[in-house]
C-alpha cells in the first residue's frame, strides 16, 4: 500500500486581483488534509473509493467530471507512461480517498484530493515526480470545474510552502520570519466562485481603468504583505488585511456574514481581518497573537461562524 496527503490553503492576499495578472499570497493549511490510498487488494479493475461522498465505483463507470477519476485518468497514463487504461499493472488498483478539508469554503478541497491523488499514484509506480508536475496535474482537474482558475489553489497545495503568485510566472516560495497565528471562520453558506468571479469581470468590463486601479492597489498590499511576513512585521501585516477587505468589499464579493465575522474578530481584538477566497460565502481570516487567539475564536462563533481553525504559518 502506497499513501499521500496534501494540506488545505488559504488565501491572505490578492485574491480577484491575481485574476488579472496581480499578485496573490497563499499558505498551506496542515491542520486539514486529504489523504489516498493506493492499493491492489481489490477485484479486477481501478476501484475509486471516497466514503466521504459515498463514492465506489470502478473508474471506468465515472463521468469524464468526475474530480477524482479526472484526476486518476490523467496521472495513470503519466506515470506509466502508457495510455492504455486496460494495462495488466492496472487491473487490480483500489484508490481510497478520505479529506477533513471542509468543502466549498475556500481551503481548495477539491484540489488537495487532486494533488493526493496525483502523490499517491505516482510513488505507488515509483514515478519520481516534481512538485511542478503535481501543480500542473492538479490545474487540469480544476480546471474542469472552474473554467479558468488563476492557478493559485493547485500551486500552495502542491508547493506545500508559502507562496507569492503572479498568474503566468514560475512560482515563488518565501519563508515566515515569525510564527503567525491566523483563524479561519466558515460562514457556513458555500462560497460561489465562479458567479463572484464573473461579477467582478462585469464590474471591470463597464470601467477597465477604474478597476485595474483598484487591482492595481490590491497587488501593491501584497507586495507590502510579503516584505512584513519575512520581516515579522506582524501589526503591519493586520492593517493590510484591513485594507485588501475594504477593496474586496468594493468589488462586490462580501456578504452579510463576512462582514459579521470580520467585525467580530476585530471587536475581539484580532490585528486584521479579511474575506478569503473568491468571497460572498466561504471563509474569512484573522491575525492574532497566540494569547489572543481564543478569545477572537469564541467572537468568530458568536458572530455566526459555523466552524474555526486556528492554524499557524511559519
Ligand atoms: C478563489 O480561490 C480565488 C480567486 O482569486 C479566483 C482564482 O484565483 O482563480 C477568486
Amino acid at each position: 500500500m502506497t499513501s499521500a496527503s496534501a494540506p488545505g490553503k488559504i488565501i491572505l492576499f490578492g485574491e480577484h486581483a491575481v485574476v488579472y495578472g496581480q499578485p496573490a499570497l497563499a499558505v498551506p493549511v496542515s491542520e486539514v488534509h486529504a489523504d489516498v490510498e493506493v492499493s491492489t487488494e481489490s477485484g479486477e479493475g481501478i476501484w475509486i473509493s471516497a466514503p466521504d461522498i459515498d463514492l465506489y465505483a470502478e473508474l471506468g463507470t465515472l463521468p469524464p467530471d468526475q474530480p477524482i477519476a479526472a484526476a486518476v485518468r490523467r496521472t495513470l497514463p503519466a506515470v506509466l507512461k502508457t495510455g492504455d487504461l486496460t494495462h495488466p499493472t492496472f487491473r487490480r488498483l483500489t484508490i481510497k480517498v478520505t479529506s477533513s478539508i471542509p468543502r466549498a469554503s475556500g481551503l481548495g478541497s477539491g484540489t488537495a484530493v487532486s494533488v493526493a491523488v496525483v502523490r499517491a499514484l505516482a510513488a505507488h509506480f515509483h514515478y519520481p515526480i516534481s512538485d511542478e508536475e503535481v501543480s500542473s496535474f492538479a490545474y487540469e482537474v480544476d480546471k474542469v470545474h472552474h473554467g479558468t482558475p488563476s492557478g493559485i489553489d493547485n500551486t500552495v497545495i502542491a508547493f506545500a510552502r508559502p507562496l507569492f503568485f503572479v498568474r503566468g510566472a514560475p512560482p515563488e516560495t518565501f519563508r515566515v520570519g515569525r510564527p503567525l497565528t491566523i483563524l479561519i471562520g466558515d460562514t457556513g453558506k458555500p462560497a460561489p466562485t465562479r458567479d463572484a468571479v464573473a461579477d467582478v469581470r462585469r464590474l471591470w468590463e463597464a470601467d477597465k481603468e477604474k478597476w485595474e486601479g483598484v487591482f492595481a492597489d490590491v497587488g501593491e498590499i501584497g507586495r507590502h504583505a510579503r516584505k512584513a511576513m519575512e520581516t515579522g512585521e506582524t501589526a503591519r501585516l493586520g492593517r493590510l488585511m484591513d485594507e485588501n477587505h475594504d477593496l474586496l468589499r468594493q468589488m462586490t464579493v462580501s456578504s452579510d456574514e463576512l462582514e459579521r465575522l470580520v467585525a467580530g474578530a476585530r471587536a475581539a481584538g484580532a490585528m486584521g481581518a479579511k474575506l478569503s477566497g473568491g468571497g460572498r460565502g466561504g471563509n474569512m481570516i484573522a491575525l492574532a497573537t497566540r494569547e489572543r487567539a481564543p478569545r477572537v475564536s469564541d467572537a468568530l462563533h458568536a458572530a455566526g461562524a459555523k466552524n474555526v481553525i486556528i492554524t499557524t504559518i511559519g
